[in-house]
């Protein structure tokens, strides 16, 4: 069976009910109808008139039969050399890059950022394909000494098994490939189960994932509610590894499950990401820096900066330039050119960063934003404007929670012990940021943030897929994506000793000099 052929150029509300595509689970290489009979649909966030398609409402059965499928698959995927599989991530990097418009307007209409962002997004998923697909011929381990004479040591990784692989919807085509990338390319398989807001852009890349030669089972796609088809991806006897990225309780339950299945668990979680600014920053380059980081992707990202920490002398010319650029900013459909900021996902979403704006309200300033737009082009959509909270204190709530949406708090300090104790005091520690002309200031940043990673002279996003992704504290388990880090989450080491001498030779015994 073949899969719904995708309609980006839909016209929203213009579709007749019996019009809309619906779309299948894509299991042992075949497009499939779930176990269930139900559906549920996606929706643009700009524009919820506009249906984008019906998907299928996976459940625990359909969840087993994509592990029997990765199993069977991941016979013959881990003997394959891994050059040779190298290859054929290569080839799904290539047809993205061929497709990388197409998906990036999908992926705009689905969950709303705009389309410069969406191709960053599809590029980041170029990236961490062709970075992976070199791993095919690195992949390195240790070749070592033995302590004894004629033998030989060596350490070689080897995959686990079957891949667990639960996305979020704010990067819908980068994270997944952050995910599955390492885990082919170690030679294991696959059980995918994408966010419930973006199950378009799941299929679109698996569509193409089919089309640049992954065999049959060895990626499978299973959309569904989290309750249902994310927890049996969890409790499947038959899925050794899990990588999520989301919500912060999400991820302890998972890992609370997963730990009794002694199941090896990558958690990206929570951020609530800092910039601290000294009085002796570029302000403009400090202005410039911020907004992209707070505002970008309508704030729904895990490195998105949420808290600006400000030098007392700074605090009132930064303010200034933030609230002038900030009211310019224009909301809108990421797919027109003039966007600045996009919706956000849900009406659940907006709903949470209005109930921060009360909180906000009465612990801070509110300096900008605060509502909902009146442009009554924008009724349809889950626009909020951006919003700034000045006079915010480091233990405030929302200098501390979690928010996920466009609302930045400003927290003045005396000096740079100050800002460093207030950076570091949160839950979490994903990405952080430091303007200063000060060499010598900018150092002591580096050793001194709690996080995971460090910029200098630059917002909180940004990273780069050769480089090892995720925080300290709350915002995860200790792994990391990316970067040939993200290798340790998908294998195992094996140790080989082989031994030429043609005796018994006892390590730790037999090299001893005395007794
Ligand atoms: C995320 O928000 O979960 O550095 C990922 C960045 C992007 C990745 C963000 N390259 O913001």
């Amino acid at each position: 069976m073949t899969n719904t052929a995708a309609r980006p150029d839909a016209k929203a509300g213009s579709l007749d009910p019996a019009d809309i595509p619906v779309f299948r689970l894509f299991i042992a290489g075949e497009w499939v109808d779930s176990i269930s009979g139900e559906t549920f649909e996606s929706r643009n966030p700009a524009d919820s008139r506009d249906v984008i398609g019906r998907f299928q409402q996976g459940t625990a059965a359909d969840v087993a039969q994509a592990a029997r499928a990765a199993e069977t698959a991941g016979l013959l995927w881990r003997r394959t050399p891994a050059p040779k599989r190298g290859e054929i991530l290569y080839r799904f990097g290539q047809l993205m890059a061929d497709h990388k418009e197409r998906l990036a307007r999908a992926m705009t209409r689905e969950m709303g950022k705009v389309l410069a962002e969406a191709r960053g997004d599809v590029q980041e998923g170029i990236d961490i394909a062709f970075l992976m697909a070199g791993e095919g011929r690195r992949m390195f381990g240790d070749t070592t000494p033995s302590e004894l004479p004629d033998k030989w040591a060596m350490s070689v990784r080897e995959p686990i098994g079957i891949a667990g692989i639960i996305t979020p919807w704010n990067f819908p085509i980068a994270i997944p490939c952050w995910k599955m990338m390492p885990a082919l390319v170690t030679g294991n398989t696959v059980v995918f189960k994408p966010a419930s807001d973006t199950p378009h852009c799941a299929t679109l890349l698996v569509e193409l994932m089919a089309e640049a030669g992954f065999p049959p089972g060895t990626v499978n796609l299973v959309t569904g509610a989290g309750a249902e088809v994310g927890d049996a991806i969890v409790e499947s006897p038959d899925i050794q590894v899990i990588s999520f990225t989301g919500h912060t309780g999400t991820g302890k339950g998972i890992a609370e499950k997963a730990a009794r299945r002694l199941k090896r668990v990558s958690l990206e979680l929570g951020g609530k990401n800092g910039i601290v600014v000294m009085a002796d920053a570029d302000l403009d380059l400090a202005t410039d820096g911020i907004l992209w980081s707070a505002f970008g992707t309508t704030g729904q990202r895990c490195t998105a900066c949420s808290r600006v920490i400000v030098e007392r002398a700074a605090v009132e010319p930064l303010l200034e330039r933030l609230e002038r650029r900030t009211r310019g900013l224009r909301l809108g459909d990421g797919l027109e050119p003039a966007t600045d900021v996009g919706p956000l996902i849900n009406e659940a979403a907006r709903e949470k960063v209005e109930d921060y704006i009360g909180v906000g309200g009465r612990e801070g300033e509110l300096v900008s934003g605060g509502r909902r737009p009146s442009d009554p082009d924008l009724e349809h959509g889950y626009f909020f404007e951006p919003t700034i909270f000045a006079g915010v204190k480091p233990m405030d709530r929302i200098a501390q929670e979690e928010i996920f949406g466009p609302v930045l708090s400003i927290i003045p300090v005396s000096d740079y012990p100050a800002a460093v104790t207030a950076l570091n005091q949160t839950r979490y520690g994903l990405s952080s940021s430091i303007y200063t002309r000060d060499a010598n200031t900018a150092f002591r940043a580096m050793r001194d943030f709690e996080t995971g990673i460090v910029y200098v002279n630059a917002g909180t996003i940004g990273a780069e897929t050769h480089l090892p992704f995720g925080g300290t504290k709350a915002t995860g388990n200790g792994h990391r994506e990316a970067g040939h880090a993200a290798l340790d989450t998908y294998t195992e080491w094996k140790s080989i000793y082989v031994d030429f001498s043609g005796r018994l030779q006892r390590a730790q015994i037999d090299n001893q000099s005395s007794s």
